[in-house]
């Protein structure tokens, strides 16, 4: 097939982008509707098999327990260590020799590991965490850049039964110690810094006076990374290196239950208070290996670059754990795309021969904004397949992507899925027919619908609430510490149904094809980053000027959305550009500066209901110059 015939425009004038015969003849998988059809009818069949291709201590008693709904348990009865599946089988033969991670530092320092060399950092940091008192259940905070030791943090706890917490490293001290407490952990693992755009984040100073604020943290261990001066506190704070050359490269993997805590992820929900996701060491592993190797079609000389944070879930799920499992090479990059120039991810794509490279459409939209001498400059022709993930990609992001960087030849797996779901939902295979913009269908096993209040299916092509009508395996288990909350934030608007409340709307078309509008709760998703709008006015409360505070999302033509405020002040207080800077720079000291409002506006009412809510709709209505709506409950 020739480029031109890849492209047809179907009747309703979508544009629909065919896979080359090249792409379709080595995918793996090259019928969707009938692998689809069969995962549909038998459920734990499919399922069971996949889960037999991983390793196992002990095989499960049950694919699927939903004796406890919404409390899923996925192959109880089954011994399974995450570890086990990402490290210890690749031990023997040709694949330990092979390299696992590809790392480099936004100065340009290098550092590669085999399968073998992962498997003894991993192992001396387990027995330095042993050696420090965590034991299985325990749950360590990482607060770390991105450099290899954190991805081998995460992987010592797993490997000891312990369960991590990353907080992302753009978090404040406030944020982080918000964090560490709701969860009250005993250890923390921190660097000296990290780099971005050529300057030092201090994360041990942030860390400081978070764990002054902390008082659980008992002991700290920190990475030597930036070797700036950092203060270090006798007793509590120990140096990674110097803990590191005493240890043992052997440390036994804990034989731990598919149902055993992994680790917990917090994410924005709807109220100010963010919550841990739970996720499990059985469901999860297998959820996310298989969805990578069949979305991206994963094979042995692929060389994989999913450019998330750790700190996220597609850092946890994508970089981390699954093409660990998959025995994949990974690449890792400490910085920004855009340092020392715009030109830094396609030289180290040509540099590293990258096959695969996947990111978030504002990272696309931002190096896209720089024009196309910059890829042009580099040979980027070892990539066949490209992903987007976090956010709608606009189609005019989309198609520079496939155009500029995909040579008009690598398919783009459009994936959305949530922290919530551990792995892709919906999402092409690389022989899907693409339409730029859509997330095209389910993945095999999940069943969607786009309903109204009520759960009726909306007709084709209109926007509804999109549900998840039965549980997979990377599902989260719960909000950790509570159950409750989970219950009510995922599962009660459809509990006579039993269906997942996403929390997005979307439409889907007269071909079965799925495009994600956005949230329709009280979330913002800015530059792919997930916000509460709750969390950001409980921020702006928090300063002593503010009386009342209204976040809301508008589209930003880079971000995505950008978050705009709006400020009732204190009796006798005047606004002014002054106060709005402070009240900025506060935002950014409670939560981080992704948390930063782009407007903040001082306003002597906001709308609400009678009952006092918020009715940030007619805000948002107002600020875009549209039909504000219902307005039979608006009392300003
Ligand atoms: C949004 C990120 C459109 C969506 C993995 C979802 C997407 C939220 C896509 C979860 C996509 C994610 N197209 N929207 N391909 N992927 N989203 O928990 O609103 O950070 O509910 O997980 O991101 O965000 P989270």
């Amino acid at each position: 097939m020739s480029q031109d015939d890849s492209i047809k425009v179907t009747s309703d004038g979508s544009e629909i982008y065919h896979p080359s015969d090249e792409v379709v003849s080595r995918a793996t998988i090259k019928d969707y509707d009938s692998l689809y059809k069969r995962s549909i009818e038998d459920r734990e069949g499919f399922w069971a098999e996949e889960a037999e291709k991983l390793s196992w201590y002990e095989k499960w008693d049950k694919v699927l327990d939903d004796s406890e709904k919404p409390f899923y348990k996925w192959f109880t009865g089954g011994k399974i260590n995450i570890i086990q599946n990402a490290i210890d089988r690749h031990q023997d033969g040709a694949i330990a020799d092979k390299t696992a991670i590809i790392w480099e530092g936004e100065p340009g320092d290098k550092r590669r590991f085999t399968y073998r060399q992962v498997n003894e950092e991993v192992s001396k940091f387990a027995n330095i965490l042993k050696d420090k008192g965590v034991k299985k259940g325990d749950i360590v905070t990482i607060y770390m850049p991105q450099v290899p030791e954190l991805a081998f943090a995460m992987l010592a706890c797993a490997k000891i039964g312990a369960a991590h917490s990353v907080v992302y490293g753009g978090f404040s001290a406030e944020a982080l110690s918000q964090r560490i407490n709701d969860a009250k952990c005993r250890v923390l693992i921190t660097a000296d810094g990290g780099w971005r755009r050529g300057k030092i984040i201090d994360l041990k100073a942030i860390s400081n006076d978070a764990m002054s604020r902390s008082p659980s943290v008992e002991v700290c261990i920190t990475i030597k990374r930036t070797e700036h001066e950092v203060s270090m506190q006798e007793g509590r704070d120990y140096w990674y290196h110097e803990l590191h050359t005493e240890a043992s490269a052997e440390c036994e993997t804990e034989v731990t239950d598919a149902e055993d805590m992994l680790f917990i992820l917090y994410t924005s929900g709807t109220t100010g208070r963010p919550k841990a996701l739970l996720h499990t060491h059985g469901g999860y592993s297998l959820y996310t290996s298989v969805t990578h190797k069949y979305v991206f079609d994963i094979k042995d000389n692929d060389i994989w670059w999913c450019a998330a944070d750790p700190g996220w879930i597609t850092g946890h799920s994508y970089i981390v754990y699954s093409p660990l499992i998959n025995g994949t090479t990974v690449i890792m990059y400490e910085g920004a795309p855009n340092f020392p120039n715009p030109g830094r991810w396609w030289q180290m794509i040509a540099e590293y021969k990258v096959t695969i490279l996947y990111t978030s459409p504002t990272a696309i939209r931002g190096l896209m904004r720089f024009g196309d001498k910059w890829p042009e400059k580099h040979d980027i022709s070892s990539l066949r397949l490209l992903g987007s993930v976090g956010e709608p990609i606009n189609p005019e992001a989309w198609k520079w992507y496939h155009r500029v960087i995909g040579n008009e030849t690598c398919p783009i797996m459009d994936t959305w899925w949530q922290t919530e779901t551990g792995g892709f939902m919906i999402t092409p295979l690389p022989i899907t027919p693409l339409k730029p913009g859509s997330a095209t269908k389910p993945f095999f096993g999940i069943e969607i619908a786009v309903v109204d209040d009520n759960g009726n299916e909306v007709a084709v092509g209109e926007e509804g609430k999109l549900v998840l009508k039965a549980p997979w395996p990377g599902m989260a288990r719960t909000i950790y510490g509570d159950d409750e909350r989970f219950r009510e934030v995922y599962w009660k608007d459809y509990e006579k149904q039993g269906w997942y409340k996403t929390g997005d709307s979307a439409r889907i078309d007269s071909d079965g094809y799925v495009w994600i509008i956005g949230r329709i709760d009280d979330v913002i998703k800015v530059s792919g980053y997930r916000l509460g709008t709750a969390e950001i006015e409980s921020a702006l409360v928090s300063h002593d000027a503010v009386s009342e505070a209204a976040a809301i999302g508008l589209p930003h033509e880079l971000k995505g959305n950008a978050i705009h405020t709006f400020v009732i002040l204190r009796e006798g207080l005047e606004g002014s550009d002054k106060l709005a800077e402070e009240l900025g720079q506060h935002v950014r000291s409670e939560i981080g500066p992704i948390a930063r409002p782009e407007s903040i506006e001082f306003v002597d009412s906001l709308p609400k209901t009678r009952s006092g809510k918020i009715m940030r709709r007619v805000l948002k209505a107002r600020a875009l110059g549209e039909d504000e709506g219902d307005l039979s409950t608006l009392e300003e």
